[in-house]
């Protein structure tokens, strides 16, 4: 009885923590990557959503100049796939497996704004 609730425990701590058993789904694994890769997270730079957002506001020789993470919501596999593994401008190198640069662009396709959600 006590090796079952050992066997059982085991199950549960791994299972949840696993990709690739049926307890989350790679759109779910995605989200997770996106807002904590092994790195910096995405959503500051590229909005919560990949909408894009604002990173800072400086001036240079006299002039407000914005630096702004692009909306990546319309990226494919390749352009995102490179920019994750070469990093780009301010933008971070990750060193992430072909799995999770997958999982990242499930979530990037197909995460909506709350206010894009009826469309
Ligand atoms: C520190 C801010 C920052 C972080 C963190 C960051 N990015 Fe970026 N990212 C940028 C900027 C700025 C660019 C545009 C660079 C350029 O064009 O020179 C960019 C470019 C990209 C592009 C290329 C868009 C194109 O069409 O060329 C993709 C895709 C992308 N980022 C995805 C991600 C993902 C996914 C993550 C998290 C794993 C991430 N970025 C983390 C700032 C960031």
């Amino acid at each position: 009885m006590k090796g079952l609730t050992i066997a059982l425990l085991w199950a549960g701590l791994t299972g949840t923590a696993a990709w690739g058993d049926d307890f989350i789904s790679e759109f779910e694994y995605g989200q997770m990557l996106y807002q904590n890769p092994r790195g910096v997270s995405c959503a500051p730079c590229h909005g919560d959503h990949g909408e894009g957002a604002l990173i800072a506001r400086y001036r240079e020789e006299g002039k407000n100049v914005e630096l702004r993470g692009p909306d990546i919501r319309g990226t494919d596999l390749e352009t995102l796939r490179h920019a994750v593994s070469t990093g780009k401008g301010v933008m971070p190198r990750y060193f992430l497996t072909d799995e999770e640069i997958r999982a990242l662009y499930t979530y990037i396709r197909q995460s909506k704004k709350p206010e894009d959600a009826g469309e």
